[in-house]
This record gives structure tokens, C-alpha cells and sequence, in this order.
């Protein structure tokens, strides 16, 4: 896999369309809560399209985002997120307590040492760091396997003679993170269900923006696509979207990791 960086900045353009924005009630409740526990001086790190610094900025708080490819910041700059800059979650170009809070979406999972930019973060949030999670709840029953769209793909490129690497589930491991590094506190933003046609996972990979798949060569791709979902059809299941702001402070995260 190419390194996040390198990847997102490629597939910038594609970005949005692969990703849902966060429900209006999601971006209102992560609003109030940022203003609560933090106040309205944010740094977003990783802030990409500025898919949630935006409707943030909207609600009146003051983002500043941080990201490492330079495509993703043209994006979010062309939403009106004004002040932004290039770097590094390893390495804040910020003083101790610069802003109130520090904000990751859809960024922890890809750093190959989260609690060390879990570390960097309270140093410059003074309130601490803030993580805006979808972890997975055993409760939840699990997708039928002849539901799921990301092994039926898995099994349609192997007979198509392309071995895929192992997937990673993300809300697995922001489950496991949590309890491997617990925050000061969590609070449950949102906790809907929604029907999704189960076609919806292969979005992002039909148009190639699916870092897992991206060694994989675009037509044997986009033929495995093909075949999956016209074996899944408009068929649809009823699923849970819940996300979760996790909060650490400085005095929960134990001795800085260097
Ligand atoms: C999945 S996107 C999430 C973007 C945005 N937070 C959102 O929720 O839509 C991950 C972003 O993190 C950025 N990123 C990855 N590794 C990074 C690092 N070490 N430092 C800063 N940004 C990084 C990528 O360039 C990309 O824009």
C-alpha cells in the first residue's frame, strides 16, 4: 500500500463522492460537545476535503486543519475552511496549547502510531484530544455472508487470480483502540438505523479510491465490482450507524510516547 499520504492525495478529486457527509444531527451534537468540553479554538488534524471542518466552521467554530496531502487541503479550501496548512499528525507545528482541542476523523486508523499523534495532540490541544469514531458493538448481528460485499469481492478477484491482502476492518480496530487506550470520556453522538443497499461498500472501490484495493489492476477491479453487484442487486439491509466522540486528556494518556 502506498503511504496515506501519497494515496489520498492521488484520489483527492474522487474523495467526496465516496464518503456520506455526517448527518446535520451528528455535526450538531459534535458541535455542542466540542464547545463544551474544548471551546471553539479547534485544530483538525488530518482535515482532508473538510468534510467535517466545514460544517463545523458553519456552526461557528474557529478550525484550523492540518493534513499531509496538499490536493486534499485545495479541496477544503475551495469549501471556505480558510485556515489550513501542511504537516504532520507526528509533529504539530503548534506551541503547547495552542488551541482548545484537537479533533481526528477517519485518521487515527491510518498512522502507524495513533497514541503517538494521540500524545502530540493533548501537547497542543489545551483541553486535550478528541476522536470521532464508529466502533464496532457486538450487539450489532453480523452481515450475512452472502450479504457482504467486501468478502464477496475478496472471493470474485481470487477466482479472477488476484490474491488480496488481508482487510482491515476499521470499526474493529477503533474498537480495540478504545479499549487499548480508554479515553477521560466517551459520548454517543448519534445511534440510528438506516437501510443501506448493500451494494454501498463497493462505492469507493468502483471508483478506485478504496486504499485496500489499490494494487489491484483497475479492469480486474472494476470486472469484480461488476459481478458483485449484480449478484447483490438493489437489495437493501437495515443498519446501525452510531458514532462516538472519545475525549483524552493529557492526565489520562499516561507518559508521552517519543
Ligand atoms: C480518510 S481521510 C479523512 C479526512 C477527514 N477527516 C474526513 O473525515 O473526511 C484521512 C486524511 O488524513 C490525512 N493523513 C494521513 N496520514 C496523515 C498524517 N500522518 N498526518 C497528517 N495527515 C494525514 C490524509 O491525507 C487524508 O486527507
Amino acid at each position: 500500500m502506498s503511504d496515506p499520504a501519497t494515496f489520498f492525495g492521488r484520489i483527492a478529486e474522487a474523495y467526496d463522492a465516496t464518503r456520506d457527509p455526517l448527518p446535520e444531527e451528528a455535526v450538531d451534537a459534535l458541535a455542542a460537545r466540542l464547545r463544551e468540553r474544548a471551546g471553539p479554538a479547534l485544530l483538525e488534524v488530518g482535515v482532508g476535503t473538510g468534510r467535517v471542518a466545514a460544517p463545523l466552521t458553519a456552526r461557528g467554530l474557529a478550525v484550523v486543519g492540518i493534513d499531509a496531502a496538499r490536493p486534499m487541503l485545495a479541496r477544503a479550501r475551495a469549501k471556505g475552511v480558510a485556515r489550513l496548512l501542511q504537516g504532520s499528525a507526528e509533529a504539530l507545528p503548534f506551541r503547547d496549547g495552542a488551541v482548545d482541542g484537537v479533533l481526528f476523523v477517519h485518521v487515527l486508523q491510518l498512522l502507524p502510531d495513533a497514541p503517538r499523534a494521540l500524545s502530540e495532540s493533548v501537547r497542543v490541544g489545551r483541553h486535550g484530544a478528541f476522536a470521532l469514531l464508529s466502533p464496532a458493538d457486538p450487539a450489532d448481528p453480523p452481515c450475512p455472508p452472502e450479504d457482504d460485499a467486501t468478502p464477496l469481492l475478496v472471493d470474485a478477484l481470487r477466482r479472477r487470480g488476484v490474491e488480496q491482502p488481508r482487510l482491515r476492518n476499521i470499526r474493529a480496530w477503533e474498537g480495540r483502540f478504545l479499549e487499548e487506550l480508554p479515553p477521560s470520556d466517551l459520548a454517543v453522538l448519534f445511534d440510528r438505523e438506516r437501510t443501506r443497499p448493500l451494494t454501498e461498500p463497493l462505492e469507493s472501490v468502483r471508483r478506485l479510491a478504496s486504499r485496500q484495493f489499490e494494487r489491484v489492476p483497475p479492469e480486474v477491479l472494476l470486472a469484480a465490482v461488476a459481478e458483485v453487484a449484480d449478484r447483490l442487486g438493489d437489495r437493501t439491509r437495515r443498519v446501525r450507524e452510531r458514532h462516538v466522540l472519545a475525549h483524552w486528556r493529557a492526565d489520562t494518556l499516561g507518559p508521552r510516547r517519543d
